[in-house]
């Protein structure tokens, strides 16, 4: 519990990090401002299919999160929160999605396995921009702005397996 925690603890604030890529994951009108976001299509739609064999059984079909998720289970575990935006998973920086997804819960008594063992890196990566595809510019330009963030660049991101 405590990893997830810290995440909250403001650190240095980052703002705009982001290098602004051409938006590649839809073409939006003219008229619709897009805040635009570090992943490309191809790597949303490879999470998709990631999340689904991976992660849909405990978190929901949709990140939707277990019903009651806010309660913790009788033995003290958490249930598994949704990823969306009705969740909190937008107040961690990128690094810490990426180490959630990496060492499960173990560390923080939870109920979540370790996936670096079974997803690559870019995998991973993968998996975490499909289910930042589902937050609102809204709330990506939150999780963009909250205190430490960050997010791969795009070249990086792009680059990686
Ligand atoms: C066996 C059930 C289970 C599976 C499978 C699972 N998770 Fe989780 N996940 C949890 C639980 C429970 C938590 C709550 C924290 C804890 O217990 O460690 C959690 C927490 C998280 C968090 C932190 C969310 C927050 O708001 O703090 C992220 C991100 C996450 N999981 C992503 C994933 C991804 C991505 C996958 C698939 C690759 C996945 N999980 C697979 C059960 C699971």
């Amino acid at each position: 519990m405590h990893r997830f925690r810290r995440a909250i603890v403001p650190a240095i604030l980052c703002v705009a990090t982001v290098a602004v890529p051409a938006p590649r994951v839809a073409a939006a009108p003219e008229a619709s401002p897009v805040v635009a976001r570090w992943y490309a299509a191809d790597q949303v739609r490879r999470g998709a299919l990631i999340y689904a064999a991976s992660c849909a059984r405990c978190h929901g079909g949709r990140a939707e999160g277990a019903p009651g998720w806010r309660e913790p289970l009788p033995t003290g575990y958490l249930r598994p929160p949704p990823l969306d935006a009705s969740g909190h998973a937008w107040e961690h920086r990128f690094e810490e999605l990426v180490d959630i997804v990496s060492e499960g819960g173990a560390a923080t008594s939870g109920i979540m396995p370790p996936f670096r063992e079974t997803l690559a890196e870019g995998d991973q990566h993968a998996v975490i921009a499909w289910f930042q595809s589902l937050w609102p510019d809204a709330v990506y330009q939150a999780w963009l702005q909250a205190p430490g963030c960050s997010a791969p660049a795009p070249a990086e991101s792009a680059a990686a397996p």
